[in-house]
């Protein structure tokens, strides 16, 4: 999204952080509106986005530290309180669809892997053998919103043992599909919950929207960019609970309004509703349709 930068409030001489640099289109964007002195830290935790992202930055070389991490470890070396701007573009990258070899696409034969850190031991491939039928069922039905997901986890533990690449996956679920018009193929739903259960996606997010928040300065922003609404339901949550002037105190599970201690809200929404990618933004690039982007700002007097 190129709105995204602008949301960042990117200018020169900003500090900022890109938690989920990909291939560096939005880190490229971030230097270039930076220059001539700003800095960027920048991270994701597949290894081959960050040797990519590292060609692509290379003119701004010394403007930049580009690590192989997760987001949700920001805090360990990214100062606290001293950015302008935190980026999180989340999902799956292009490249990673592209690459058979990764095991995230329906129509590209590949091992059922759908790793993004590749120095991770589990793989889909062991959810799909070591799951039980409910397991399964719930995990396509809460991550994937998939309509058949007791049909498919039935048909999946019938074929435990056996399904070793994606094209048989996707493929199996074909054939077990009740059939219909649907403009994404049978597969899609499943391999979208197995690939957010393989990478933890919401943990990864919760843990990460704490840290990059600590990472703000006063008046600096954190952009998020979601592809489920289960994530975006994360970063709605999180934003309200920063923008409340009150708080519930330690050991009271109910927000009791006699209870509430008045404090300062932390945070304010750029824009109260989530931002939607425009019509020419949706023709150029296909993925961005379910794309939302909330944006908040830290208020002036926290640290
Ligand atoms: C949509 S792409 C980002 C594209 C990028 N904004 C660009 O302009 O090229 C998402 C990237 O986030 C990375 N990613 C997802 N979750 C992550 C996490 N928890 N920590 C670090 N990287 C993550 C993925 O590996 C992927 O490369």
């Amino acid at each position: 999204m190129a709105e995204a930068l602008e949301m960042l409030k990117t200018f020169p001489g900003g500090r900022y952080a890109d938690g989920t640099v990909g291939g560096g289109g939005h880190a490229e964007g971030i230097l270039r509106m930076s220059a001539p002195d700003g800095w960027l830290f920048a991270c994701d935790r597949d290894g081959d986005a960050i040797e990519e992202s590292r060609k692509r930055l290379g003119a701004y070389e010394g403007r930049f530290e580009l690590r192989r991490c997760n987001f949700s470890e920001l805090g360990a070396w990214v100062p606290r309180g001293g950015l302008d701007g935190v980026l999180l573009d989340l999902g799956v990258s292009s490249p990673q669809l592209d690459w058979a070899h990764r095991g995230f696409s329906v129509n590209k034969e590949g091992p059922l892997d759908m790793r993004q850190d590749d120095r991770q031991v589990l793989k889909a491939v062991d959810i799909l053998e070591h799951w039980d039928e409910r397991e399964l069922s719930k995990l396509f039905f809460e991550l994937g919103g998939e309509r058949h997901a007791r049909r498919y986890a039935k048909a999946i533990s019938q074929r435990r043992g056996t399904l070793k690449t994606t094209m048989q996956l996707s493929q199996l679920i074909e054939r077990s599909s009740p059939g219909g018009w649907s403009p994404i193929h049978p597969a899609t739903k499943v391999f979208q919950a197995l690939r957010m259960a393989v990478n933890d996606e919401l943990g990864s997010l919760e843990r990460g929207l704490t840290a990059a928040w600590d990472c703000l300065r006063p008046g600096g922003r954190l952009v998020v960019i979601t592809f489920h609404s289960g994530e975006d339901r994360l970063v709605k949550l999180f934003g309200r609970r920063l923008e409340k002037d009150y708080e519930i105190p330690a050991g009271i599970t109910q927000d009791v309004p006699e209870l509430r201690r008045p404090r300062s809200p932390e945070s304010r929404w750029v824009s109260r509703k989530a931002i939607q990618p425009s019509a020419e933004e949706v023709e150029e690039n296909l993925r961005s349709r379910s794309a939302q982007m909330r944006v908040m700002e830290k208020m002036p007097h926290k640290n």
